[in-house]
């Protein structure tokens, strides 16, 4: 495809920014939009297209965002909306677009609308927005055995009054009721939810939760599943709840409210990314990114995979033939505020076992780490996403090679997961640390400024920092040549020299087994995933007349022959 006729987003690189914990302009120890808006150069200096901000709206907090209260305000901790529309007019300036976190599967039950559902009666126009239904055994029991993604039953039962008896579904806690997507107050809000945005300058959403939006009609059991399985993957193997057709008509929806506003707005292209766990199911892949449902889909499989060649080969076949196929631009990403840091995964002592491939990403795995290692193969991962065609969605602090943070204290441990598991799961607390910008600890790391003029010492952070922290700062970063954060620049830049001209598509090029090597034009990356250095063989068809632009280990290769272990080059001719 010719690079004139590209919509933005399919290419694009992204910065995923979680508010909470990038940096603070008010000295709370919580993030806020006033801190974006003063740590822009740093987003800008990653050569970044589009920022995406992790749900900023109303919200008890109780799945810090994921559980809205008002879809049209910001939450009070972050800002305002006036704020907010200064932050979009920012972000403009450095030619940068503002993508938000729609949450479509439910609310948070301090949400006016489920307020009114439970003061209602059973049976009222309230409580059909939600998934209200009688309990079996004179109310005393749920009406069915769905599980909940977080832990526990899925049902929770609305109060003792017999003569009510009813109970409501929330899939992920009792914290955040599902909608029902069939009711016409559901359908119409979430159409002026996205007009309320759109009109405020956002370009798209990331759209949370897709898997378990839309159910069963009748809400039948789940069937009984064999053998011994973690009680967190119950949920996502009902049926009943888990990738269903009601769910594709809410993306048709959705996606026919965005073309409607583009036909008004002409010149405005916007998107939708959908955020589901579709690991090593490419069918499902295909009908998300229907041209009436999503614009692209995460492809999560690389994020997952272990740090061995053919296990990668595979995680980039399915995208790839995809796009081959259909035009549609895989997702890519390494990390989120839902996994643990890459550095932590792949330096792990069992990560180049292939059966270290999970489709659980809130399982840890207890072995030991060898960060450097794990830098090492998180540098060689993204030079591969960063050349391959699609977009890129980064996730803060992984430029600066954070380590997830394992030891967090119980009693600080703020993630649902944590509590609802009763510990079994330690939870996603270790991926959100506030981020470390200077080595001054008496700013947590430079993440909390004290109000303008004000002297007064900043409050904890609401997450605790590692002492070692200020050593992974920007500051820090900034000074080490050769640092991830230098990588990650040069990266961009190398993408936007030599990976967004060639065409948006790529195949998978055969030089050994022990190499991962990918050719997109005149562009061949290739990734050497073991721990020895592996010869290449330059008179390769697909390498002649090309040079090295660009390698991952500061060992330069000599004259291209050899590629270090845990590590990746780009050839381009
Ligand atoms: C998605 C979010 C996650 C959240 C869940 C429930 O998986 O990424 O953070 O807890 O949905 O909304």
């Amino acid at each position: 495809m010719a690079s004139e006729s590209r919509r933005w987003w399919q290419d694009a690189l992204v910065y995923q920014v979680y508010v909470r914990s990038f940096a603070d302009a008010d000295g709370d120890g919580i993030g806020d939009l006033e801190g974006i808006r003063s740590r822009l150069g740093h987003i800008a200096s990653l050569g970044v297209d589009a920022l995406w901000l992790n749900p900023c709206y109303p919200s008890p907090q109780r799945d810090h965002g994921y559980d809205v209260s008002d879809y049209v305000d910001i939450h009070r901790e972050y800002g305002s909306l006036e704020l907010f529309d200064a932050l979009v007019a920012d972000a403009a300036t450095h030619g940068i677009k503002v993508l938000m976190d729609l949450v479509p599967s439910h609310c948070s039950n301090e949400h006016p609308w489920f307020r009114a559902a439970l003061a209602a009666a059973p049976g009222s126009a309230e409580r059909a927005r939600f998934y209200f239904r009688d309990g079996q055994d004179d109310g005393r029991a749920p009406p069915n055995n769905w599980q909940a993604a977080f832990g526990g039953s899925a049902w929770t039962r609305v109060d003792d009054d017999p003569a009510d008896g009813q109970w409501y579904l929330g899939t992920f806690t009792p914290h955040q009721p599902d909608f029902d997507h069939t009711n016409a107050d559901v359908q119409q809000m979430f159409v002026d939810v996205f007009e309320f945005w759109f009109d405020r300058g956002v370009e798209g959403f990331r759209v949370d939760a897709v898997a378990p939006t839309g159910k069963h009609p009748d809400l039948p059991d789940q069937p009984p599943i064999d053998g011994d399985i973690d009680i967190l993957d119950i949920t996502w193997l009902n049926p009943h709840t888990v990738f269903r057709p009601e769910g594709h008509a809410v993306w048709r929806d959705f996606r026919a409210t965005l073309a409607a506003y583009e036909a008004r707005h002409p010149g405005r292209e916007l998107m939708m990314v959908a955020e589901a766990y579709v690991v090593r199911r490419p069918e499902l892949l295909r009908k998300f990114t229907r041209p009436d449902e999503f614009h692209q889909m995460f492809n999560f499989d690389l994020m997952l995979s272990p740090w061995e060649p053919t296990s990668i080969a595979r995680a980039l076949h399915d995208p790839l033939d995809i796009l081959a196929d259909t035009g549609v631009t895989p997702a890519w990403t390494l990390n989120n505020h839902d996994i643990q840091r890459i550095v932590t995964r792949l330096g792990r002592a069992d990560a180049h076992l292939p059966e270290s491939w999970t489709n659980n990403n809130l399982v840890s795995s207890g072995a030991d780490v060898d960060l450097a290692l794990g830098e090492r193969r998180a540098r060689a991962m993204a030079a591969l996403v960063f050349a391959l065609p699609g977009s890129l969605y980064l996730y803060q602090g992984e430029e600066l090679a954070l380590p997830e943070v394992l030891d967090i204290p119980d009693d600080r441990r703020t993630d649902p997961i944590f509590a609802l598991t009763a510990g079994a799961t330690t939870g996603r607390d270790g991926c959100r640390v506030p981020l470390p910008w200077t080595t001054d600890p008496a700013t947590s790391y430079g993440f909390s400024s004290p109000p303008a003029g004000d002297q007064a010492p900043v409050d904890e952070p609401w997450l605790p920092q590692p002492a070692d922290w200020g050593d992974r700062s920007v500051a820090v970063e900034e000074r080490r040549a050769g640092s991830t954060l230098h990588l990650y620049r040069e990266l961009s830049a190398a993408r936007r020299a030599h990976a967004n001209s060639q065409p948006l598509a790529a195949r998978a090029l055969e030089l050994g087994r022990d190499l991962v090597a990918v050719a997109r034009g005149d562009l061949v990356v290739v990734v050497n995933a073991t721990s020895a250095p592996v010869d290449i063989d330059l008179a390769h068809p697909a390498l002649t007349d090309t040079t090295v632009v660009l390698s991952t280990t500061e060992q330069p290769t000599p004259s291209g022959s050899t590629i270090a272990a845990d590590s990746t080059i780009w050839f381009c001719r």
